[in-house]
């Protein structure tokens, strides 16, 4: 893996969170390559990086044995355009980050016989605690996909599917899953503040109880539901608490939420992936 050249097209957020996350985890700075239009992205990569960065795309693809596409899903098929030529033969392995793309578009674009990873990374990716699924096409080996895999594992966790359509439940669940927890602790903190607490002791009595129950539940041999059970005293407050959670049908509005966000994004892969 670490003799392996992998090449990010795009230094935004993601693209550094990658490369900072993969020379975290001991990758040589020299066998990564970056590149991105924007000249203010190269600054801020060489300011944080020992890492040659380009604004050609011909020179960041030469040596490549995996191409990262880390930019905007608007823009991916005019890059993928300008790269397949670039790329001869089978090519280097193509892992792309982009939110909502069907890798049977990237082969469209790239060339049908390209080996392509999808990957559908989240936010919590830039602090290295990311939750990220993978698909790989017919046509990625073995050793490629342990490099997908690796690629990703360097800013949180992975897993992998064996069905590309599993990929807007992920988008449903990890993918827009940050902001459903924001809302749960922005609602926390605001109903601490109504029963008395001042503002920062709400906010820090919020935020480290989201964090210490997640932290809890993945340290845990037991699953969440146990967890949940064993802090339940009979007659005490959690019990009170959750009875009124569960009859304002908590659950049920939860699915509803997941399944309106699957369905967004069917939609947008069909607008993205189509052309
Ligand atoms: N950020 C996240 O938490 C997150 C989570 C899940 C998935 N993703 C996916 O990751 C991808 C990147 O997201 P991001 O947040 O890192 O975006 P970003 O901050 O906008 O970074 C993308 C960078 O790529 C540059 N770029 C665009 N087209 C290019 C091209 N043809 N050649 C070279 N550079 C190009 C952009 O320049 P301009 O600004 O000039 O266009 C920008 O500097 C997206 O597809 C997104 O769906 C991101």
């Amino acid at each position: 893996m670490q003799d392996r050249i992998i090449s990010f097209i795009g230094c935004g957020n993601m693209g550094l969170s990658l490369i900072g996350g993969l020379i975290a985890d001991g990758h040589p700075a020299e066998n990564l390559r970056a590149m991105d239009k924007e000249p203010a992205q190269l600054d801020r990569l060489h300011r944080l990086f020992p890492v040659r960065g380009t604004d050609r795309l011909e020179e960041a693809v030469a040596e490549a044995d995996v191409v990262v596409l880390a930019v905007k899903p608007q823009g991916l098929k005019a890059l993928c355009l300008e790269l397949a030529p670039l790329l001869p033969g089978p090519g280097p392995l193509i892992l792309s980050v982009a939110a909502g793309i069907p890798t049977g578009a990237l082969q469209r674009w790239l060339g049908e016989e390209r080996a392509v990873v999808r990957a559908m990374p989240n936010t919590p990716a830039l602090v290295g605690s990311g939750a990220s699924a993978l698909y790989a096409t017919a046509q990625v080996s073995e050793e490629q996909r342990i490099l997908a895999e690796n690629i990703l594992r360097a800013v949180g966790l992975v897993i992998w599917l064996e069905e590309e359509e599993q990929m807007d439940a992920v988008t449903a669940l990890s993918g827009s899953g940050p902001a459903y927890l924001f809302l749960v602790i922005e609602a926390m903190e605001a109903a601490g503040r109504e029963l008395g607490l001042e503002p920062q002791q709400a906010r820090l009595l919020s935020l480290q109880t989201a964090y210490g129950a997640a932290k809890m539940a993945l340290e845990s041999e037991l699953d969440p539901a146990t967890l949940r059970q064993q802090v339940t005293s009979p007659g005490g407050t959690t019990e009170r608490a959750l009875e009124v959670l569960e009859s304002g049908g908590l659950r049920s509005l939860f699915l509803n939420a997941l399944t309106a966000a699957r369905d967004r994004s069917r939609e947008l892969a069909q607008t993205l992936g189509s052309e």
